[in-house]
């Protein structure tokens, strides 16, 4: 039902649960909202749970709801990604004129997102592809939202968007992070971070559990207490709810009763894969993503327990520490880990945002993490003020504030990288961080004998660190060296 006086400011299309809940999020920030989803059944559905809480227009072709859009229309596609997303595009570009703007809000390739906005671009459409993290409650709430885009469409789209994003200190977690697929780039990386975030805490809950010999409760009141410092984060925050969890049917905690393999939609992956192309050492992402991979090969840990030699392993016992200290270093070698997966997943960014001429500016991305995303901490005010102080700063972990902080936590992390190893605990992403960090500040590295053995089997050649050029030792003749024009 649509007509002249009553148009919507804002239109979705998809009203599974988070276009449903983005929807109502629109709606409750006072704008008339048109509602749109392939199946009629589920608008209907939508319309008879919250058509009375807002003003919404529901439609049941794609063409009425265009229609019942204000201009310059803007719709937000929420629907799976793909081939799902390429078709509602175009549907809604048929129906649409010049200037109107179509927003991409699921977790599309940002390379899809590139090709896309292209397309539109010839069709005079403006296409946005934007990042929106928070999950189905952020999504109702206050996301924290990432468009990429023409920066035409920032001036329409802005407004609201920023009416439904998270605030933090009164400022919108919304910016536009830069042109075509900027914003969902910067929304892979971050959902990589997620996952490096994700993997120290449940490394730091493997070395209390099965290291300290924690029960799942203490150690709940253990990272609730670390919710109050340095780790303040929601990721921390809802552990300690998970590990408080009982399991209704067995009693025993819910932990425990979960199947030990982790799930992934594919963004952690796609983070590491664009590193590799670019040549940014996001390994504590990577890490991440290979131990879910890991937990998930089912059959093969089921082949390997008890049937790989462990060596002479020692016991919590053995070491002679004392809980309160282990514990203590378990939550500085987890926050030196986390430090290095941003200080990485921003090198990306800035390297993606270099690739493709986006100008991405970190400072941004600090500021609009704060809130109604996965990741949000307070640290991220941290790396605002980081960057805000040296905006070219080479890396995070160079950052005055926080190597003053790696420089309180460096000895916990190699001690308990080293427990981690005689308690026979795999740490990977507490264990390749600390390599990272040995490596970035190393003074020779073995890529000297790299760069030899390529130019021996491939005289591949190398460079010298006295003169300038390229050189070329005659392995198999004489041994000399000659310059070689490059
Ligand atoms: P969720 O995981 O939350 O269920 P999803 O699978 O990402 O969400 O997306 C589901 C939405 O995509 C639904 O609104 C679905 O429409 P239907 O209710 O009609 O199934 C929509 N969707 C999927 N394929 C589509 C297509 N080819 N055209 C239009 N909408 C499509």
């Amino acid at each position: 039902m649509t007509n002249e006086q009553n148009l919507a400011q804002i239109g979705v299309v998809g009203l599974a649960v988070m276009g449903s809940n983005l929807a109502r999020n629109f709606a409750s920030r006072g704008h008339t909202v048109a509602v749109y989803n392939r199946s009629a059944g589920k608008t209907e559905a939508f319309m008879a749970a919250f058509g009375e809480t807002g003003n919404f227009i529901s439609s049941e072709t794609i063409e009425e709801f265009v229609a019942s859009l204000e201009r310059p229309r803007k719709a937000i596609i929420m629907v799976q990604a793909g081939a799902a997303t390429d078709a509602v595009i175009n549907q809604l570009a048929d129906a649409m004129e010049e200037g109107d703007v179509i927003i991409d809000g699921g977790n599309a390739l940002f390379t899809d997102t590139i090709r896309r906005e292209k397309e539109m671009a010839l069709r005079g459409r403006h296409f946005v592809g934007a990042g929106i993290s928070g999950g189905e409650e952020g999504a109702l709430n206050g996301p924290s939202i990432m468009p990429g885009g023409p920066v035409e469409s920032w001036e329409s789209l802005g407004p609201l968007l920023e009416s439904i994003a998270a605030k933090v200190d009164g400022v919108p977690c919304v910016t536009h992070i830069g042109p075509d697929g900027a914003g969902h780039f910067v929304k892979m990386v971050h959902n990589g971070i997620e996952y490096a975030d994700m993997q120290v805490i449940g490394e730091a809950y493997q070395l209390l559990r099965f290291g300290a010999g924690l029960e799942p409760a203490e150690i709940a009141d253990i990272f609730a207490e670390w919710n109050k410092g340095d780790l303040d984060s929601y990721l921390i925050e809802i552990t300690a709810e998970v590990l408080r969890q009982v399991d209704a049917e067995t009693g025993k905690p819910l932990v425990d009763v979960i199947l030990d393999a982790a799930g992934q939609k594919g963004t952690g992956r796609w983070t590491v894969k664009e590193a590799l192309d670019l040549g940014i050492p996001t390994t504590g992402i990577g890490e991440a993503v290979f131990a879910r991979a890991l937990s998930s090969s089912l059959d093969q840990r089921a082949a390997a327990q008890g049937n790989l030699p462990t060596g002479a392993l020692k016991t919590f016992e053995d070491l002679g520490i004392s809980r309160e200290e282990f514990i203590e270093d378990v939550r500085r070698a987890l926050y030196a880990s986390k430090l290095v997966a941003y200080a990485q997943g921003f090198d990306e960014i800035q390297a993606g945002s270099a690739e493709h001429d986006w100008d991405v500016d970190p400072r941004d991305l600090a500021t609009i993490w704060r809130g109604g995303c996965i990741i949000r901490a307070k640290f991220l005010n941290r790396i605002r003020e980081a960057y805000d102080a040296n905006p070219e700063l080479p890396s995070l972990l160079l950052d005055p504030y926080f190597n003053g902080e790696l420089k309180d936590l460096i000895d916990s992390w190699r001690r308990i990288v080293i427990v981690a190893t005689q308690l026979g605990l795999p740490a990977p992403v507490f264990t390749s961080s600390l390599a990272y960090y040995d490596s970035l500040r190393a003074e020779r590295l073995p890529a000297a004998i790299i760069q030899g053995q390529r130019d021996f089997f491939g005289a591949h050649t190398y460079r010298r660190i006295d003169k300038e050029g390229s050189f070329h030792t005659l392995w198999s003749a004489d041994r000399s060296e000659i310059a070689v024009e490059s």
